[in-house]
């Protein structure tokens, strides 16, 4: 049985098999989320925001020791967490790119000075 999500702010989809995880289904939609440890849960890189948890997995024990501590509602790893229907998650910036962005803006905001 297929399922839907989508992938925001980009709101991009995908049907995948149920049971897929979220990473592996953001691959299919050609949505970018960063990872250094290849879905292992080890590297922490993959958090995404739940916007309707019921069309994810419930948090297991290992997904939920390696979020301690996260304080925001709806954060889960997107390597752990599996689309069993339709579910609708929130991938944050790339911490660098907004970097970037960030000081593209203040450079184009000094050239209207001039
Ligand atoms: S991909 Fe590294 S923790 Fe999920």
């Amino acid at each position: 049985m297929n399922v839907d999500i989508t992938f925001l702010p980009s709101g991009r989809k995908a049907s995948v098999r149920a049971g897929t995880t979220v990473l592996d289904a953001s691959r299919r939609a050609g949505v970018s989320i960063r990872t250094r440890c290849d879905g292992k849960a080890a590297c922490l890189m993959c958090k995404v925001l739940a916007e309707n948890p019921s069309g994810l997995s419930p948090l297991q024990d290992n997904e939920r020791r390696k979020l301690a501590g996260t304080d925001r509602l709806g954060t889960r790893l997107s390597c752990q967490a599996r689309v069993l229907g339709h579910a609708v998650v929130e991938v944050p910036e790339d911490p660098l790119k907004a970097a970037v962005r960030r000081q593209l803006m203040r450079q184009a905001e000094e050239d209207e000075l001039w």
